[in-house]
């Protein structure tokens, strides 16, 4: 697969020579016999830095499908009119996300852990976790609520969208914007992952400040697929998210059907192993933003609806400190997955393919062994490696679902963790 470097480029793609019109978006016939469809992901009035829309050539346009019928989705609640959540300030962890003993897909395998905001009001997100052991056969989904950036835990996976081809495994991220229709085929006989549902503003690169023009998160590094189509006709079905319910629809043929298009409104993807890490070479352990990937910006300026953060490989070298996460209690929202290797604050429990959840004001920090470790002997260079955990933040508190509370992959007992730290007060 080809793919364009760059994030938020305009890019031009087209799959037949020549089908890209000149100098115009809608021309009177399009070459080949294609329609012409404009994809907006922002308001027509964004400021232009923020304006995203593409335009698309295609076989089909969208309108031609069958009727939206309800269909429901058993495990993906992404609002609470559509199943229970439960208001705990409890700290949480969960092991790992089992597979499915049964064939299901990555659409069906969804399974929601925690929520906030809403689709109505286009705000927070929704993070859930997939484990699939099958392909989207004749299937193809889009979002309207929400872009879905997804991070690969187990397998290798496609996702073919509208406007070309991701590849992603494990190490990489992968987002789908908000509408583009997509199917997940598996290269391996099983995947899992972690997906967060943004209901908010895109998710975008973050600004520097002092760092400077280089670092963290390279725009270079980011991936567009480019145009790839399927002419195919047939029996279909197409799913859709729509203020968190779920539809579909018959279709006659694939909606991959986009010979070539234009634009900045794309699927990407990213490997995280081309992050460049910046930390303390003084003193301290700097707070988790350090290592901010991407951030979708709340409308309270500086405060994110989501960061995407993560802790991977990197040298400890701060002196006369304690190394792993500070004990804290913040204001913002913690999610954690964990993709591979082991997290530095909880070298044991939390694992490859399980999750954290510490909301507002909740306290945590390491757990007595890595407490033990970080306070005790001499504090020489070190090497964290193979390593690879991340963690979504958000403003708004995270509710867990009732199901994922109740469910057997809960550590009903995480916070025993803390409670043989022992009284060291010496007066
Ligand atoms: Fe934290």
């Amino acid at each position: 697969m080809a793919y364009q470097s760059g994030f938020g480029n305009h890019f031009e793609t087209e799959s037949i020579k020549g089908t890209l019109p000149k100098g115009m978006n809608s021309p009177q016939k399009p070459e080949h016999g294609l329609y012409a469809e404009q994809l907006s992901g922002t308001a027509f009035t964004a400021p232009r830095a923020k304006n995203q829309r593409s335009w698309l050539y295609r076989i089909h346009p969208a309108v031609v499908q069958g009727e939206f019928i309800e269909t429901g989705h058993s495990t993906w609640i992404s609002s609470e009119k559509f199943g229970k959540v439960i208001r705990t300030p409890a700290p949480l962890r969960f092991n790992e996300f089992p597979f499915p003993t049964a064939p299901k897909d990555f659409w069906d395998s969804l399974y929601t852990y925690v929520l906030n905001g809403s689709p109505e009001s286009k705000t927070g997100c929704a993070i859930h976790l997939y484990a699939c052991n099958q392909s989207m056969k004749n299937r193809f989904a889009y979002n309207a609520d929400a872009e879905m950036m997804i991070v690969p835990q187990l397998g290798a996976i496609k996702v073919k969208t509208e406007l070309g081809v991701l590849e992603l495994e494990p190490n990489w991220i992968g987002v789908i914007p908000r509408g583009v229709k997509f199917t997940v085929e598996l290269t391996d006989t099983q995947a899992r992952g972690y997906v967060c549902e943004n209901f908010g503003l895109p998710f975008a690169l973050p600004d520097l400040g002092p760092i400077g023009a280089n670092g963290l998160a390279n725009a270079r590094d980011f991936e567009t697929p480019v145009a790839a189509f399927e002419d195919q006709t047939g029996s279909f079905e197409l799913f859709t998210r729509y203020q968190g319910s779920n539809w579909r629809a018959e279709l006659k043929h694939s909606p991959l059907d986009v010979v070539a298009w234009h634009g900045n409104y794309a699927p990407y993807r990213y490997d995280l192993r081309k992050y460049n890490t910046i930390g303390s070479i003084s003193f301290d352990h700097p707070d988790p933003s350090i290592f901010t990937v991407m951030t979708s910006p709340s409308l309270l300026h500086g405060t994110a609806n989501i960061d995407f953060v993560i802790f991977t490989e990197r040298w400890m070298v701060s002196e006369n400190t304690f190394r792993p996460p500070y004990y804290h209690r913040n204001v913002m929202n913690e999610f954690m997955g964990l993709v591979h290797g082991k997290y530095d604050a909880k070298p044991d429990g939390f694992v490859p393919g399980g999750a954290s959840v510490h909301n507002c004001m909740t306290g945590h920090g390491p757990d007595k062994d890595a407490f033990e470790k970080a306070t005790a002997g001499a504090l020489k260079p070190e090497k964290y490696s193979n390593t690879l955990a991340f963690m979504w933040e958000s403003v708004y508190p995270f509710l867990p679902t009732e199901q994922v509370i109740r469910s057997s992959w809960n550590q009903k007992n995480y916070s025993d963790c803390w409670q043989n730290l022992p009284k060291l007060f010496r007066p």
